[in-house]
């Protein structure tokens, strides 16, 4: 499968063809540009780890919420502490995962 890239919005098109024009910009076709083999690879290998980063950070944003609604929920401290921790623990792991996407991004492996 070929992979173009609008060089107008970054848009990654999967296909024989470049599109007649950009689904997302509507740039024409010949703002796009041919992905070389070698970047898909690079792109493909990376899909799986891109969707666990995504599933991380939706699953950290549940926990968070857990942990918000123990520390106002404030039982005892051995309680408090455990939620306090959980959402510094979210907000750290967190912080890595984005750190990790951005990368990704950067490397051209997101897409
Ligand atoms: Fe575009």
């Amino acid at each position: 499968m070929k992979m173009w890239r609008c060089t107008v919005c970054g848009l990654l098109y999967e296909g024989e063809n470049s599109p007649k024009a950009c689904p997302k910009c509507g740039s024409p076709a010949e703002k796009f540009e041919l992905v070389s083999e070698e970047q898909v690879g690079i792109i493909e290998r990376a899909r799986k780890t891109n969707q666990l980063h995504s599933d991380l950070l939706a699953e950290l944003a549940k926990v968070e919420a857990i942990a918000d609604a123990g520390i106002e929920d404030n039982l005892d401290p051995g309680c408090l502490r455990t939620f306090t921790k959980a959402k510094e623990a979210t907000r750290l792991v967190r912080q890595f995962s984005v750190a990790e996407i951005r990368v990704h991004v950067n490397k051209g492996k997101w897409g």
